[in-house]
């Protein structure tokens, strides 16, 4: 068994593959999860293997009832106990008018961006709270703070997964379980989803963004690592970050005299 596991539902190459690379590297077992693609896991999996690390991998589905809540217990059974969780699904479709979004398009944005988190938070934290300790990471975007046109599934999704962690905080954080909704206000070098949503336009898009233009999630990874690491008397509940040339959310309109 091992000491103690970092579990990433939402394993890509992106952030939770990075994420997962990261708590390897420093003696976590990293269990990803993702939906679809075992090679592409399974490739995950030896990158941290190869540099040394403890991983193994699973595909699920996390929308679809009882997923999680198996997934929880097999690897605190199996492997070992959880003690740090990134959820790292999102709930982004690209920008639709409201007639263009159907009634099972918003749920299922909310059974990923909300209602999976929930889902988790109830299969995890018994466990947290036997052992007085844990945390629960949660990226999150932009739509948690603020709607914007085409973002009514992705949004609702996001900003109900805001006031679930800060409603969780309230209750599991006196128990010794930190929870963090990091707001990630800016594009990823993550090409299991924005390069997928943007297909052959990925590669130009991040050119255009220039050096730096992008977050690199190996860089957000070091931030997750110290998040799960922060003394009890100075948890971040919530943060955001952006590339450096990025407008940040409460600001998307800034005057160009002032901000060249
Ligand atoms: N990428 C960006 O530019 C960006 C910007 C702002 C915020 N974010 C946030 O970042 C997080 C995602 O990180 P990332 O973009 O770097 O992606 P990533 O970690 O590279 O990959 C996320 C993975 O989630 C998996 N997934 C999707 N639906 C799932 C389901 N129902 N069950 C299990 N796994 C599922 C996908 O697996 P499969 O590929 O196998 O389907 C995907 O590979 C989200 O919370 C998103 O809101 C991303």
């Amino acid at each position: 068994m091992a000491d103690k596991v970092f579990l990433v539902i939402g394993g890509g190459a992106g952030i939770g593959g990075h994420a997962a690379a990261r708590f390897a590297g420093g003696g976590y077992h990293a269990v990803l999860v993702r939906r679809s693609d075992e090679e592409g896991l399974q490739r995950l999996v030896g990158q941290i293997e190869d540099a040394g690390g403890k991983a193994s991998g699973t595909l699920l589905d996390a929308a679809a009832d009882g997923t999680i809540e198996e997934l929880v217990e097999r690897t605190e059974r199996d492997i070992g106990p959880i003690d740090t969780v990134l959820y790292n699904l999102g709930a982004q479709i690209g920008n639709r008018r409201l007639a263009d979004t159907p009634h099972r398009t918003f749920e299922l944005g909310w059974r990923l961006g909300c209602y999976g988190l929930f889902r988790l938070a109830h299969a995890v934290t018994p466990h947290m709270v036997e052992r007085g300790n844990g945390t629960i990471l949660v990226t999150s975007a932009t739509a948690a703070v603020r709607g914007n046109s085409g973002q009514h599934s992705h949004a609702a999704a996001m900003g109900g997964r805001r006031m679930l962690c800060q409603t969780l905080n309230a209750e599991f954080a006196p128990q010794g379980v930190h929870v963090s909704h990091i707001v990630v206000d800016g594009s990823v070098d993550a090409p299991d989803t924005l390069g997928k949503l943007l297909g052959d336009r990925f590669e130009a898009y991040k050119a255009a963004k220039g050096e730096d233009g992008v977050i690199d999630p190996a860089a957000l990874a070091e931030t997750y690592w110290h998040l799960a690491h922060q003394p009890r008397n100075c948890w971040t509940h919530e943060l955001d970050v952006r590339p450096f040339t990025d407008v940040p959310w409460w600001n998307d309109n800034p005057d160009p005299q002032i901000s060249k």
